[in-house]
């Protein structure tokens, strides 16, 4: 039996745990934070995220062998082994701001174990980091005059939100980086077998500690380009009646090329890809690798590019006016399956929206609260209303941001009476049928397709 404990209970800290410890009944698995509210919402039965299958693991562990707790000090005097899974931001000020990762949390951690050991500990990276921060760990935890030992071992995560739990028990890989050193293999060792539970070995993959680093940001950085780069096909597209999603499709059953994430959207959000580019990005220009740096820059401009053409793209349509009028955003999480709204490209929509005067109405089923708390000030001039009926009625516009699929079941024939006219529908997750509802009676426009409209002014094309 070894004591695991996880410092940080967020998106990545709870829903981990909750699966080693549903699989590994022998094991101890303490999950703690600073956050009263968060502790005391993973004891509760409304817990704090929104992940389709995570009551069930949760309902299986939980008092079992899987606690929640704010005691951080005794706890970590328990552990066997420790993974740390507290939030790497970008950072916000002095060097590398707006860039780098701001390891303060990270490293206040590590100092926070150093002080309450009292026997060697394995010491697990769980959150997202700089190649070569292990370095900088092993300097802190092991420069104690009590004689102990730490390893560190870089175990990154691949799940995304909204199929957290499925990715955690069928993962593709585990990767688990360690040194190369009598001690770090013991090391490596443990970890593997946490996994081996219920992971297949040859799906676990083992490496030095700075492939286990790199390979993260490297793995968020590939799978961000390749929407990046179908978002700019995209773009091309609208310009000349190809139609993107014939054009994923056919690239996509290339197999050296795979069908996934050929998505074209409004663009890419959530809490990672962003911030892993950019810290991308610094640690190549840190060792002076500048067209390294801009080369993988592209990605996130490409995003930017995309959620701003798309609403230019409104605006132009609506009569270069949007002011004073009703626009209706279908979805405000990043992505569907989640609660979840951080660097949410609805956010971003609305924002925009709201500089140019629209009044916006936002109908998420379950992202609503995130979205008030993320928009700040601006939420002020924003209705935020679950009922996707009533959010649409007396609407000039509406516009999906997020693929939730009873978004494409709702009926919009009611919905279009409902509307002002002309009705319009910018559809930025390509899942509605297009045909049907032009033919309802709305003007339909869509990431990387021609637009379908009852306008008369001849074609959209412009060459
Ligand atoms: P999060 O913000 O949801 O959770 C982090 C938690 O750490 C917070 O609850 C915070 O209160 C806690 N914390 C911070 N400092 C602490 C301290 N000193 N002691 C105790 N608790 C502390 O973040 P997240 O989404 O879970 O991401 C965590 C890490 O995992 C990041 O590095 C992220 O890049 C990475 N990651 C995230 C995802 C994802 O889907 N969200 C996937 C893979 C990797
Ligand atoms: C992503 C990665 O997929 C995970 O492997 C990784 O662990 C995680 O980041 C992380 O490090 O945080 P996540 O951000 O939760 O997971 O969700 P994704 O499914 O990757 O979607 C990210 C964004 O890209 C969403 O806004 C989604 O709508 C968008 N997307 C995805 C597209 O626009 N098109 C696609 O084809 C696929």
């Amino acid at each position: 039996m070894a004591n695991i404990l996880c410092i940080g209970a967020g998106h990545v800290g709870g829903p981990t745990m909750a699966v080693i410890a549903k699989n590994c009944p022998q094991h101890r698995v303490v999950v703690v934070d600073i956050n009263e509210a968060k502790i005391a919402a993973w004891q509760s039965d409304q817990l704090p995220i929104y992940e389709p299958g995570l009551d069930e693991v949760i309902r299986c562990a939980r008092d079992r062998n899987l606690f929640f707790s704010t005691e951080v000090n005794r706890n970590i005097v328990e552990a066997d082994i420790i993974f740390v899974s507290v939030n790497t931001p970008t950072k916000t000020f002095g060097q590398g701001a707006g860039k780098a990762a701001d390891l303060q949390y990270w490293e206040k951690t590590a100092r926070q174990i150093l002080e309450n050991s009292t026997s060697p500990k394995i010491v697990v990276e769980k959150s997202t980091l700089p190649v070569r921060t292990a370095q900088a760990m092993e300097r802190i935890l092991n420069s104690n005059d009590k004689g102990l030992h730490f390893d560190v071992v870089s175990n990154p995560e691949f799940l995304a939100e909204g199929t957290a739990i499925r990715d955690m028990e069928h993962p593709d890989r585990v990767l688990i980086g360690a040194r190369e050193t009598p001690s770090g293999q013991r090391a490596i060792q443990v970890i593997v077998d946490i996994y081996a539970q219920w992971v297949p070995r040859e799906r676990i993959i083992t490496t030095n500690l700075w492939s286990g680093e790199l390979s993260k940001l490297a793995a968020n950085a590939f799978l961000a380009q390749r929407i990046s780069s179908i978002n700019a096909i995209s773009a091309l597209c609208e310009k000349t009646e190809a139609d993107v999603a014939e054009v994923a499709h056919a690239i996509g059953t290339d197999s050296r090329i795979g069908p996934r994430f050929l998505r074209a959207s409004v663009g890419f959000g959530g809490s990672c890809f962003k911030k892993d580019i950019l810290n991308l990005v610094y640690l190549c220009e840190c060792y002076s690798l500048y067209e390294v740096a801009a080369y993988w820059e592209q990605v996130v401009k490409m995003n930017e590019y995309q959620e701003a053409r798309f609403v230019s793209n409104m605006v132009s349509a609506m009569f270069n006016t949007i002011a004073g009028k009703r626009i209706t955003l279908f979805g405000a999480a990043f992505k569907a399956h989640t609660g979840d709204t951080r660097e949410s490209p609805a956010l971003a929509v609305c924002r925009a929206l709201l500089e140019e005067r629209a009044k916006v109405i936002i109908t998420d089923p379950y992202a609503l609260d995130n979205a008030r708390a993320d928009l700040g000030d601006a939420a002020g001039q924003v209705v935020f209303e679950p009922d996707p009926y009533v959010a649409a009625k007396d609407a000039h516009a509406i516009a999906i941001l997020t693929e939730w699929p009873h978004f494409a079941e709702l009926d919009y024939r009611a919905i279009q009476e409902s509307m002002v006219k002309p009705a319009f529908i910018f559809d930025g997750r390509n899942i509605l049928d297009h045909e049907k509802l032009h033919a309802m009676g709305f003007n339909v426009y869509v990431i990387g397709k021609p637009p379908l409209t009852h306008f008369s002014n001849g074609s959209h094309i412009e060459r």
